[in-house]
């Protein structure tokens, strides 16, 4: 049992129609002007943009907009959005879209009222110290941004993915409507579950740790997800199997499946936006497919963790030996894996890197890391080299 600090301080509100509240909600905040910021435009064809704007004009709170975030959010973007946030005077960005537009709207809230280059924060140079607050509503149950203090940024030139954490991009209040995510192409849905299921995973594999409160609340999580996500497969307008993969993608990714055990190891993420910066895939895809690797590679330095995974949350028979046991669990993950038709390996996500590619996306990725990375295991540049080799 580790020590942890379990900070949370985003506001949610949860449920049916509850987006039609944003502009109470903003203006209990005291917001004047807001930046609603979306992406390449489901939300203008769903009618939620509209729904926004009507929200906001019955509160009498004024807004500019800035729609055209792309999946794996571009930094070109980023910098427009801080001039016209600054041009415009807005005091609170209103992402209304997926994680890249969350993201995206963190990235613009740090780079406001900073006086250097808003990527200094993702290129690890230096701290942001004041945010312009960012809230959201959310139309993609996945990345957990709803809640987490991360922000993913891709620089344009070089396809640089970069992330940065800080408690002040959590954002001040999240709107969850599951009914807004019924409208998402079936491949989002999917991705979106693997990545829900990754960021319980990337905490639950450590070697530094154990509670057992954290280990059921990661095991529930994890179960619902997979459960719901199957329901999904053929019923993709089932309101609960939405609400119940919507609430855990915000816990997954918000510190408490985490607390106390030590566990954060990221790895696999780590590797994965390496590939989506380079190629654009889907984030939940490209993790899909790196995950086993990454399992099978640190496996034997993390036994007891593997074993237990195994046994307690796919259901493993508790026979044979430990290591063949572990292994049973990896196997089963990939099933449920493939079976949401999801890629387990870089060939199956379309790509197929060769020496040069894996030794440059091995060595941004050791860069982004600081040179090391892993709590299940301690890996280096010449491990991310043999993992990517792994996963081909
Ligand atoms: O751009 P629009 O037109 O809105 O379409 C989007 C986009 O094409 C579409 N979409 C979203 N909601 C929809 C919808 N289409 C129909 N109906 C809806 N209700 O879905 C596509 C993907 O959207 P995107 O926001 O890119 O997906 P996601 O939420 O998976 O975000 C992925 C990004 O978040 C980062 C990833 O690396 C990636 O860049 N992550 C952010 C994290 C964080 N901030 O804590 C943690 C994660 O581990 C992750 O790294
Ligand atoms: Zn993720």
């Amino acid at each position: 049992m580790n020590d942890f600090v379990y900070y949370t301080p985003t506001k949610v509100i949860f449920g049916r129609d509850k987006e039609d509240l944003v502009g109470d909600e903003l203006k209990s905040r005291g917001a004047k002007k807001v930046l609603i910021h979306y992406g390449g435009g489901s939300v203008v064809r769903s009618g939620l943009l509209d729904r926004v704007k009507a929200s906001l004009d019955a509160s009498g709170i004024s807004y500019v907009e800035l729609g055209g975030v792309v999946p794996n959010p571009r930094l070109s973007l980023v910098y427009e959005g801080i001039e016209l946030a600054r041009r415009e005077k807005v005091d609170h960005i209103l992402a209304v879209g997926g994680g890249s537009v969350l993201d995206s709207s963190k990235a613009i809230g740090y780079g406001v009222p900073y006086d250097g280059d808003v990527w200094d924060f993702y290129d690890r140079k230096a701290q942001a110290k004041e945010i312009l607050p960012v809230c959201d509503i959310l139309t993609l149950a996945a990345t957990g941004s709803e809640m987490s203090n991360s922000s993913v940024i891709t620089k344009d030139e070089g396809g640089i993915k970069r992330g940065y954490s800080n408690d002040l991009g959590r954002p001040v209040f999240s709107i969850l409507d599951p009914q807004l995510t019924t409208t998402l192409p079936p491949y989002q849905t999917k991705c979106g579950c693997t990545d829900i299921i990754m960021h319980t995973l990337e905490r639950y594999f450590t070697s530094k740790g154990n509670m057992d409160l954290t280990d059921e609340i990661a095991k529930g999580l994890i179960k619902t997800v997979m459960k719901h996500a199957r329901i999904l497969l053929d019923d993709p307008e089932n309101y609960d199997s939405r609400a119940e993969v919507m609430w855990a993608g915000s816990l997954s990714h918000n510190g408490l499946t985490g607390c106390g055990n030590g566990g954060f190891d990221f790895a696999t993420h780590r590797l994965e936006h390496e590939l989506s910066g380079m190629y654009d895939v889907a984030h939940g895809a490209g993790l899909a497919a790196l995950w086993g690797s990454w399992a099978r590679y640190v496996m034997d330095d993390c036994l007891w963790r593997f074993r237990k995974f195994a046994t307690d949350v796919m259901d493993v028979p508790d026979q044979g030996n430990d290591h063949d046991i572990a292994l049973k669990g990896i196997e089963k993950m990939e099933d449920f894996f493939r079976e949401l038709g999801m890629p387990v390996s870089m060939s199956e996500l379309g790509l197929n890197p060769s020496d040069e590619d894996i030794r440059t996306l091995a060595a941004n990725c050791s860069k982004a890391v600081g040179g090391k990375i892993g709590a299940a295991k301690v890996l280096y540049e010449e491990d991310f080299v043999r993992i990517y080799h792994m996963a081909k």
